[in-house]
């Protein structure tokens, strides 16, 4: 951890119309400076930085912060990384305080990997360059595959000589620790002696997103059946393999400039389009794509192009890879490169210009990539034909935040008409997997609500979990509270206008147990709920089900749509209804819809507490229990963001403030668990 110290001198130091000027053009105006804004497209400057006050906000896309937010959000750094950003920039020395002996052993195990890795890179580019041996066989290779010097030095190749020690004696003799040398991959012990791990390979250094070498991919120069083709830096503490993206570091102004980021397998791949202009690639290397990987480059880019090869195995990833960047909101588009080449034999084939033609015309979107293939596989047999439809239905179902809703329309509209089925039809499909993913997910956050409360969320170890993941955390309770929010929604419109004990409405009765200060996190759902609201107040007979479904407020009706695209009541008019609109569906695919209404039916069953005997106690259930665990969302949110606040420098008085808010979060913590925990036990 970076000491007070420290922390105080750099916000003494900084200066933030001096950083964000690094980034930014800014022109005085008045007190303040204006620029146009990073973080969004505009031809007229609404940036404005106010060094008064040391935040900057923009009013054409309201993003605004400080000089440390700023530099997490335009350069992807994390807070400590900003803070060292900052101490480079001014000349602050850092001083830092561990609070355990495991974290100093930690970061000095990755700080000596850093170093190594660095001299490695170092010693194996000299080999490259200045070795006969690395001349006539690395270079040489390099060369005659197309690489020019230029961009062989800006990827920091290199070359490791044949001779079994080369590296380890030089290391040695720089007294690095063995075992620390050991840990970077770089050497191995044979017969108790260190020994180079990359002979005769060429030296592809892999870099984190400020360009610190992480690590090694070694590639074998001659085809050999017995050695494998690259040999990869083990895991490490700094080498964790499911969240590197290589080319990163090489790729990220290119990526926010285009505002797309292509996603290639290999290392050769990347440099090739490197160096035919084509800068915003990177590549998932050997393992098979990862979510962390797709997160990363969701910080860079919400636009996706997958640029695989086209035989069968890459086909195959590509259509993995493409169904979990959706899940993570990515806009996925595919291309596959024909033939037997991958996009680095392609470029060089065809060159540059066709290159980038040949990406921009024949792009594809997912879904319908997704569909011609497995159409194709299908041919004319009616049971495959029935699973695409399933199939196109569950990838269709996992667009399915409110805000990309109009999008999902969009698809299974276009989707049945290729494959000549009814719209409604898809829609309904498309709803039940929609549906059996809340439902799984909802039961998921019970248990886990309840594990919580036995462990004690917040001891220790997971504060500071918590703290150092402060993103994921903040990411994955997002995620969560808008299971809340949507049930608090769903619940209003479907039981609002219910008698609650003949006193008052359940919706009356919601909006009261509501603080007025709750914030929801989906704007579409604020909006529906102060709607609600707003009308319950004027005119009570107003808020039906209906008047939402038909708002002529698009936001307003698609949610309430799919907010009720399972009404638990209704289920004998809703089957009515579905047997029309999957009429045609069911003759064309032989669905057996009966079985279809069983398994809803039953779910819907054990969604309910079923020992309970009216259906006035199931709804007071349901609705305690949906407004409690939103309680819950909402104050653990404020537990974490409280947390990290406290990890910031402030007064004593401040430090009063807010250890008392923990405690009083706290307290209201434990008092919606034990209440939550009473409904479900009970
Ligand atoms: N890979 C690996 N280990 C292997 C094979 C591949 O780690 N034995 C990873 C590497 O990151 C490689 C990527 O998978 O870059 C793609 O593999 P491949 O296409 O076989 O390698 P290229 O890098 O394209 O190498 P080349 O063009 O030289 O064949
Ligand atoms: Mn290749």
């Amino acid at each position: 951890m970076i000491s007070q110290n420290t922390i105080q001198q750099i916000l003494g130091r900084l200066d933030i119309t001096d950083v964000i000027g690094g980034f930014v053009k800014l022109k005085k105006r008045g007190t303040n400076y204006l620029g146009l804004c990073p973080f969004h497209n505009e031809k007229t400057p609404s940036f404005t930085v106010s060094p008064t006050k040391e935040i900057y906000k923009c009013f054409g896309c309201g993003r605004s912060g400080n000089t440390i937010s700023f530099l997490m959000e335009h350069e992807k750094y994390s807070y400590v990384e900003s803070l060292k950003w900052l101490a480079n920039k001014y000349g602050i020395e850092i001083e830092e305080t561990f609070a355990t002996d495991e974290e100093m052993q930690q970061m000095l195990a990755a700080d000596g990997l850093y170093i190594i890795n660095s001299f490695a890179q170092q010693f194996f580019t000299k080999m490259l360059y200045e070795t006969e041996e690395g001349k006539d066989i690395g270079l040489s290779y390099l060369k005659e595959r197309g690489f020019r010097e230029e961009i062989i030095s800006r990827f920091q190749l290199g070359y490791s000589p044949e001779q079994k020690d080369a590296f380890s004696k030089e290391a040695l003799q720089k007294q690095f620790n063995r075992e620390v040398l050991l840990k970077t991959g770089i050497v191995v012990l044979r017969n108790e002696q260190l020994v180079d791990n990359y002979r005769g390979r060429i030296i592809f250094p892999v870099h984190n997103h400020s360009g610190k070498v992480l690590g090694f991919g070694a590639r074998i120069l001659k085809s050999n059946d017995k050695a494998p083709k690259y040999i990869n830096t083990p895991e490490n503490e700094i080498y964790v393999k499911s969240k590197i993206l290589y080319g990163a570091y090489f790729a990220r102004q290119a990526i926010d400039k285009a505002d797309e980021c292509l996603l290639v397998e290999g290392y050769t791949d990347v440099i090739s389009l490197h160096q035919a202009g084509i800068e915003n690639v990177v590549a998932s290397g050997g393992t098979s794509l990862t979510q962390d990987q797709l997160r990363l480059i969701k910080k860079y880019s919400a636009n996706l192009t997958i640029v695989y090869d086209g035989d069968a195995a890459g086909v195959k990833a590509a259509l993995r890879g493409m169904d979990m960047a959706l899940e993570e909101g990515l806009n996925v588009k595919l291309v596959l490169i024909p033939g037997n080449e991958d996009p680095d034999s392609y470029v060089n084939k065809i060159g540059a210009t066709a290159f980038r033609e040949f990406i921009q015309s024949k792009k594809k979107d997912f879904i319908l990539f997704q569909l011609e293939v497995a159409l194709n596989d299908a041919g004319k047999d009616s049971n495959k034909k029935a699973e695409v439809v399933n199939q196109i239905a569950e990838t269709i179902s996992k667009i399915n935040k409110a805000e990309d809703f109009t999008k999902q329309q969009d698809y299974i509209k276009q989707c049945s008409e290729i494959l000549k089925i009814d719209e409604s039809g898809l829609h309904a499909l498309v709803n039940k997997f929609i549906h059996n993913r809340v439902s799984t997910l909802e039961k998921k956050i019970h248990s886990e609500n309840m594990r919580s409360e036995q462990e004690n969320v917040f001891d220790e170890n997971s504060r500071k979990a918590a703290v150092t993941n402060y993103e994921d955390s903040t990411f994955s309770l997002l995620f969560k509270d808008e299971l809340q929010e949507r049930e608090i929604a769903r619940i209003l419109l479907e039981h609002g206008l219910k008698d609650r004990a003949g006193q008052q409405l359940m919706a009356e009765y919601i909006f009261s147990e509501m603080p007025e200060v709750t914030i929801f996190d989906n704007p579409d759902i604020q909006k529906l709920i102060s709607t609600y609201k707003e009308i319950l107040n004027d005119n009570r007979n107003k808020v039906t089900k209906n008047f939402f479904i038909y708002h002529p407020d698009i936001s307003l009706s698609s949610l309430a749509v799919s907010l009720l695209n399972f009404p638990y009541e209704e289920s004998e008019h809703w089957r009515r209804e579905f047997s029309q609109a999957s009429g045609y569906q069911e003759k064309l695919f032989e669905l057996k819809y009966e079985d279809f209404i069983k398994t809803v039916t039953e779910e819907r069953d054990n969604k309910l507490i079923s020992f309970l005997k009216t259906e006035e106690d199931k709804t007071h259930i349901e609705i305690d229990s949906a407004l409690n665990y939103l309680k819950l969302r909402k104050i653990r949110r404020m537990l974490i963001e409280n947390q990290a606040d406290l990890e910031k420098p402030h007064s004593t008085e401040e430090y009063e403030v807010l250890h008392q808010t923990h405690y009083h979060l706290k307290k209201m913590e434990m008092e919606l668990t034990r209440k939550l925990g009473t409904v479900i036990l009970h």
